[in-house]
């Protein structure tokens, strides 16, 4: 069976349009699925405290409660073989949910590892992960794109390869710009997911 993460970080929640969207997609094409949802946009993570860094940055700092939140969020990535990100791009790269949810999980000795060629290794199983990216303005051309590359690099250094992005642009010019996004992102996804599992 299936086990589904559909992760939120737009401030709109489990409101936003991406979510809705990943959330019918698994009800429709993979109905037995065990499904775990969280709103990491509109119930936003802790920020990051000292002892986190600290525990991050002193050689054997990296037991106790200061990892216990990151302990907690890359426990909750591990469990699933199906990810999937639903996320806004706000000024021209990830929200700030969506970084706090990476610099939590993103962790030395845990979910990385650095080569003595000072390469990071990713140290999670790879599963297949789709991220839903929502914006205002149309995708190609109009504006520069931060957000794919440094999600993929991100996703990439710990260990997750098999990602599929699929775009819902110009969400802020009307209700049929909405719907023809919508509809675009349905037909890839469903395809995408169908053929995939
Ligand atoms: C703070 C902020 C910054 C934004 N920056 C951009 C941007 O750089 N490019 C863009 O195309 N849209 C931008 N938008 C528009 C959102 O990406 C767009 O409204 C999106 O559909 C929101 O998705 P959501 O409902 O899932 O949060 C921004 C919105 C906000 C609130």
């Amino acid at each position: 069976m299936t086990r589904a993460l559909l992760l939120s970080f737009s401030p709109h929640g489990k409101a936003a349009h991406g979510f809705k969207l990943g959330r019918a997609l698994l009800r429709d094409l993979l109905p037995q699925a065990e499904v775990t949802e969280r709103d990491y946009g509109g119930q936003a993570l802790p920020p990051l405290t000292r002892e986190y860094a600290d525990a991050l940055t002193t050689p054997g700092g990296l037991n106790g409660d200061a990892t216990a939140v990151s302990e907690q969020l890359i426990v909750e990535l591990e469990a699933c073989d199906l990810l999937i990100l639903c996320t806004p791009v706000h000024n021209f790269t990830v929200p700030a949910a969506l970084k706090a949810w990476i610099d939590h999980v993103v962790r030395i000795h845990r979910s990385f590892t650095v080569s003595p060629q000072f390469e990071k290794v990713g140290l999670l199983h790879d599963r297949r992960t789709f991220v839903l990216v929502s914006s205002g303005n149309a995708r190609k051309g109009h504006e520069p794109d931060f957000l794919t590359p440094y999600l993929t690099t991100v996703l990439a250094t710990i260990g997750i390869r098999s990602v599929d992005f699929a775009y819902l642009p110009a969400m802020v010019r009307g209700e049929a710009a909405v719907n023809h996004s919508l509809e675009q992102a349905h037909q890839q996804l469903s395809a995408a997911i169908s053929t995939g599992l």
